[in-house]
């Protein structure tokens, strides 16, 4: 017998070998895993998962540690096809699949609470579902994967596995068309699926629109910037493993010192995306955000200087919208925008937005709430009044302010 796998993302070539091994044989013996982390097993689990005919089968009983983990983390109830299970609190979240688009912030919701129960830091909260949020949404829009993806949680405490400091990893899988393909859409040049993975992560790059612009109605092309800067920010450890290329960022101490490094020949069936980040790194999830939109709007100059986004309460009788009943659901912003704030816009009546009990926006929804609005908003001259914003939702909003205008 083989000397037992382990699947760390302290080294994550091994896990990616094996697992292409076993695409190729079609078959992964569980016998040879001795250790497991939560990205791991969600990446087997999405590959194996009963679809009716070429699913990764599973063979072995797997006795050791590592697959008693993954039993008791829901790894069997998402092969089977049933949703998965919710976990210990505290430790482990356990594996889910997740097929829709408005499920995505409650299942973050869920999973970032069980992770990091009320004794914790509100600003790690935060930004772990953003990360969530953002991720899942990218599987469940870009993957083409008729089954959606995978997601799970899991914490490590310092002095656990080697770890120094007690981090949290999450991860999200597809065994959809990659980043490639999807981007392939508006990127036609693009060939190598490496390049892929570097242009995916620049700002304003998306397979819904083309090179030039800002965004289409539904994205900005945010997701993964601000995923990878925020792993940047927060020392952390992002892997995008994406049909054709493998690549890991690791963040430094200094902001700019990040290493981005590819995992030469290894990839994924599908796409694999893990972050994780030191718990004790975010102390102000606004602050984050702040940075990553001011290195943003760096990349995307402001095209107008007139603002009609107006961050002050509304004239008395102006229409308001209270954006919390459609949270992280991007499909109703999008609808919102155009149903309720557009054509107000176009009928030159001024809109308001009420941001109160939203401690949470990603740039994402952020977009598709309010691109469309504030280029005819800007076209038409009326503004759009922004009440009761939280300090890193504001910073959002006035980033999609200054790339749309005019653009
Ligand atoms: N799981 C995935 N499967 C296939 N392609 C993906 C996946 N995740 C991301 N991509 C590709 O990478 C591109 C960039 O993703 P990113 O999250 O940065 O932007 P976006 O999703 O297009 O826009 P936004 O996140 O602002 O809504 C996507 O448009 C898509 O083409
Ligand atoms: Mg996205």
């Amino acid at each position: 017998m083989h000397r037992p796998e382990r699947f760390r993302l302290h080294a994550p070539r091994s896990f990616l070998a094996w697992l292409e091994h076993a695409v190729a044989t079609g078959e992964a013996n569980l016998d040879e895993v001795s250790v497991a982390e939560v990205w791991a097993l969600a990446g087997l689990a999405v590959l194996a998962r009963k679809n009716g005919g070429d699913e990764l089968r599973l063979s072995g009983g797997g006795d050791r540690a590592a697959m008693r983990f993954a039993h008791a983390v829901g790894f069997d109830e998402v092969v089977a096809g049933q949703g998965g299970l919710s976990g210990e609190a505290g430790q482990t979240v356990g594996l889910r699949r997740v097929m829709a688009i408005d499920v995505v912030e409650g299942i973050a919701r869920e999973i970032a609470r069980m992770l990091l129960p009320e004794e914790e830091e509100d600003e790690t909260l935060r930004s772990l579902i953003y990360v969530l949020v953002e991720l899942m949404r990218n599987a469940v829009q870009h993957s083409g994967d008729p089954l959606g993806c995978v997601v799970a949680a899991q914490r490590m405490d310092a002095g656990f596995r080697g770890y120094e400091r007690s981090a949290v990893q999450v991860v999200v899988a597809d065994a959809g068309m990659g980043v490639l393909e999807a981007l392939g859409a508006t990127y036609p040049d693009l060939s190598d699926a490496e390049a892929a993975l570097v242009k995916a992560l620049q700002p304003h790059v998306s397979g819904s629109f083309g090179p030039g612009r800002t965004g289409s109605a539904f994205n900005a092309g945010m997701g993964l910037f601000f995923i990878s800067e925020m792993a940047k920010l927060t020392t952390g450890r992002l892997l995008v493993a994406s049909r054709g290329a493998a690549l890991l960022l690791r963040g430094g101490a200094g902001y700019e010192q990040r290493r981005l490094s590819f995992l030469r020949q290894r990839s994924f069936p599908g796409t694999l995306v893990t972050f994780e980040f030191p718990l004790d790194e975010v102390k102000d999830h606004a602050a984050l955000i702040e940075t990553i939109s001011a290195k943003a709007q760096q990349r995307t100059p402001e095209r107008n200087t007139s603002a009609w986004v107006r961050f002050e309460p509304p004239p008395d009788g102006t229409f308001s919208y209270l954006v919390r009943t459609i949270a992280e659901d991007v499909e109703q912003a999008a609808l919102v925008s155009r149903d309720q704030l557009q054509k107000r816009l176009f009928a030159r009546e001024a809109v308001a937005l009420d941001f109160r009990h939203m401690d949470v926006c990603t740039q994402s929804f952020l977009h598709a709430l309010l691109f469309e609005a504030v280029r005819i908003s800007w076209a038409v001259q009326v503004p759009i009044y922004v009440e009761n914003a939280a300090p890193s939702v504001r910073t959002g909003i006035a980033l999609v302010d200054a790339y749309a205008r005019g653009g």
